[in-house]
């Protein structure tokens, strides 16, 4: 695996809920990913309610070494669009289990708290990923949509290897936790990292002759040793164009434009 870039799998089943809509075409982008260098797949138990994971274990299990296949749970699907923080430790627990099944592992590479859940002790949350992990279940521990004081507490509970907050050259309330991840060693993995249309990146694009997407990613790159995104697609093309991030370094003026507000 080469690349400090991963890829999102959320859009490759039908909006997060179904099947995916062209299963053949769905499996190209994922082994095409893993053959231009990713070095991690994000899934998570609610994307396409199993049908996520299951993609993945179908299109690239066994897993080549080296490759994370990062999920998620802590977040349940009442319906199409609904997402619902539930954060109980048996379910949490549950949810493990049937990732293992579907993903085709004895243990989860990473796995996420999806959302920390207002109704449950944020204690017993993470404790409850800290038990998968004593048991071998599990090997890395990651949150995500957290601050960095639920970072903390949740770090006197287990060790925490990643955070999966939304974060872009478009979106940064999230720069006080990339800057704790990259102090504290821990993978910082912004979701969303694409913004759509942005004028300062429309501009060094047009300069370097690249694609915006692959502009963005390069300044998450950029940005802090600690970032790791997870663009997502179900287009090969895109799929490329981000992949290109790698080969971008942009210059101190570029991150100025870039940076500014
Ligand atoms: N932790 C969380 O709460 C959370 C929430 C949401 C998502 N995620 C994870 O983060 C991953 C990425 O987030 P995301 O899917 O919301 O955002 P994203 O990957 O930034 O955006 C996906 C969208 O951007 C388009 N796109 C991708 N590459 C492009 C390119 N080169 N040019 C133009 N358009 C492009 C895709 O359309 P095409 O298919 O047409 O390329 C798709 O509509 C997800 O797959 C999921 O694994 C996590």
């Amino acid at each position: 695996m080469t690349s400090r870039l991963g890829f999102g799998a959320l859009h490759l089943t039908d909006g997060g809920w179904g099947p995916p809509v062209d299963r053949d075409a769905a499996k190209a982008v994922l082994r095409t990913a893993v053959d231009l260098g990713v070095h991690m797949i994000d899934t998570a138990d609610a994307y396409g309610v199993g049908a996520n994971e299951e993609l993945i274990a179908e299109a690239l299990h066994p897993y080549p070494a080296g490759l994370t296949v990062a999920t998620k749970a802590g977040q349940c699907r009442p319906g199409r669009g609904e997402w619902v923080p539930l954060g109980r430790p048996e379910y949490l627990r549950q949810q493990a289990e049937l990732s293992l099944r579907r993903l085709r592992v004895e243990r989860l590479d990473l796995f996420y708290l999806h959302r920390v859940d207002p109704a449950v002790p944020l204690a017993d949350q993470v404790g409850a990923l800290a038990d998968l992990r004593a048991e071998g279940k599990v090997d890395r521990i990651g949150l995500s949509e957290v601050d960095v004081e639920t970072i903390e507490a949740a770090r006197r509970v287990a060790p925490i290897s990643a955070v999966q907050n939304k974060y872009s050259v478009d979106d940064r309330a999230y720069e006080e936790v990339v800057d704790h991840c990259t102090a504290e060693s821990i993978a910082f993995v912004p979701w969303r990292p694409i913004p759509r249309g942005d004028a300062r990146v429309a501009k060094v694009a047009a300069e370097l002759g690249a694609p915006e997407a692959a502009v963005a990613l390069a300044w998450l790159l950029a940005r802090s040793p600690a970032i790791q995104p997870i663009p997502g697609t179900t287009s090969l093309e895109h799929l490329r164009e981000n992949m290109s991030a790698d080969a971008i370094t942009l210059t101190a003026d570029q991150v100025a434009v870039l940076d500014q507000s």
